[in-house]
């Protein structure tokens, strides 16, 4: 099919590389200029493990095309997906305002009938008044369809996920507009679920918000565990045989970053408060993760009592691995309570580094390698668990610093491990080991 993608970031990207590898031919547009020359040229805006190659692919074969010019786009297009950011205003509740101007502009200009796929995450509710915004928008005789799909993919694995993913829900009104967006996703062989808009957005939020529920219960049974000597790795392990909680996300650390966990449970808390339900349980949820996402810091204070003037190696600033995003990410909670404690901060990432330049407080400094991050700190901070921290000669990191001394927020060492190089180790969870 025809089909066109509005608003080219993680999701958008991933959608219109999977669609046109399916062959479907698929233009992605977007109002960023520069972002649609560089995706002509072959490069990316993000780092998606697999996502050149499969872009470059089906670019260099005509699937898949680039395009500011969304009149045109939408004037080819049998179906038109939106897949535009919906970020959390400052009150929790998310911000419309780039999908209705998508909405407007797609009924503005359509001269036939429409099935637009709304891939965006939003509120319980919005499908239905993002249809009346269309039709009372269209400029012809024309009718739109929408359907709600939204996606599940988790940054890092966004093309396994779409390949592999675990079900396909398709929300909408219209049978035959059901069934078309059905056709369209038969060769992922994935499980459908076929419901209405308020269910297939409801689902999207729910998931979510369980598993950051799910990660903050981990969380806090390692605080536990830490008050009483068991070990949250065994604990878990124990905990996900159970196939009725599931051995995924149960990895204890220093809580959940990214775009979503954070926007989707604030957004759930205000549309459930303001229907006059007061979630308090995923209140608890950001509550914890909030404090987690501190916990490294309490412990280098506990431990130092005066971190003013300490040299610290930050290993890892994106909100998890194999991925370039720093939004919402726990090293930034981190690295701006260690500066306010007078500590000297030297970070490296292996992809996030760019983009923490532009968001992080001036005064740090960066380096290009883990030896370099590592050479004369005092006490190094693992913030995210990627392979290359994981694979860390640890002989080396006890020659390079000054003090071997390590606070890992994603527990990536083996304990026995730490204790054979003789290195002073704090994670979460689990017993110090001096
Ligand atoms: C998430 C959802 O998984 C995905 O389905 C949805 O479409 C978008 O939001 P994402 O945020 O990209 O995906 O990554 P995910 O792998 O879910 O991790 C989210 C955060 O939780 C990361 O900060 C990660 O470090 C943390 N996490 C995850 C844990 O702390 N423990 C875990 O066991 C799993």
């Amino acid at each position: 099919m025809e089909i066109t993608i509005i608003g080219t970031g993680y999701v958008g990207l991933a959608t219109g590389a999977s669609l046109s590898e399916i062959g479907h031919h698929v233009t992605c547009v977007d109002r960023e200029e520069e972002k649609i020359k560089l995706l002509q040229t072959g490069d990316l805006p993000i780092y998606e493990p697999g996502l050149k190659e499969m872009v470059d692919k089906n670019r260099e074969s005509g699937f898949l095309i680039f395009s500011r010019d969304l009149v045109k786009c939408c004037s080819t297009a049998e179906v038109i997906y939106i897949s535009v950011g919906t970020p959390q205003n400052q009150d929790g509740t998310a911000d419309l305002t780039d999908i209705k101007d998508a909405a407007v502009e797609i009924a503005k200009t359509i001269n036939r009938d429409m099935i637009v796929v709304i891939k965006s995450t939003v509120p319980v509710g919005t499908n239905e008044r993002l249809k009346q915004l269309m039709q009372d928008n269209l400029q012809y005789p024309v009718s739109i369809d929408i359907v709600s799909n939204p996606e599940f993919l988790r940054e890092g694995s966004a093309l396994h996920d779409t390949f592999h993913g675990d079900r396909i829900v398709i929300g909408s009104t219209n049978q035959h507009a059901a069934d078309v967006v059905v056709k369209i996703n038969e060769p992922f062989k994935l499980p459908i679920v076929k419901t209405d808009f308020r269910n297939a957005e409801m689902i999207k939020y729910a998931s979510n918000a369980f598993l950051a529920t799910k990660i903050s219960f981990i969380n806090e049974i390692a605080n536990i565990c830490e008050l009483t000597g068991a070990n949250v790795e065994e604990v878990a392990k124990g905990m996900g045989m159970d196939k009725r909680i599931g051995a995924e996300f149960l990895q204890a650390g220093i809580g959940y970053g990214g775009s979503c966990f954070p926007k989707d449970t604030k957004a759930l808390i205000q549309l459930s408060g303001n229907r006059n339900h007061d979630f308090e349980l995923l209140k608890s949820v950001v509550k914890v993760n909030n404090n987690q996402q501190v916990l490294l810091v309490d412990k280098a204070k506990k431990r130092f009592g005066d971190l003013s003037g300490k040299r610290v190696a930050i290993l890892g600033l994106a909100f998890k691995p194999n991925t370039d995003d720093i939004r919402e990410a726990a090293a930034i909670v981190v690295i701006n309570k260690l500066l306010e404690e007078g500590a000297e901060i030297i970070a490296y990432d292996p992809a996030a580094m760019n983009l923490a330049m532009q968001i992080l407080p001036r005064g740090i400094r960066y380096a290009n390698s883990v030896a370099t991050v590592l050479k004369g700190a005092d006490l190094g901070f693992i913030l995210t668990e990627w392979k290359e921290f994981k694979q860390m000669d640890l002989s080396e990191v006890k020659r390079l610093m000054k003090e071997p001394i390590i606070f890992d927020g994603r527990n990536c060492f083996d304990l026995e491990e730490v204790k054979f190089y003789d290195i002073e180790y704090h994670s979460i969870g689990r017993p110090t080991i001096l």
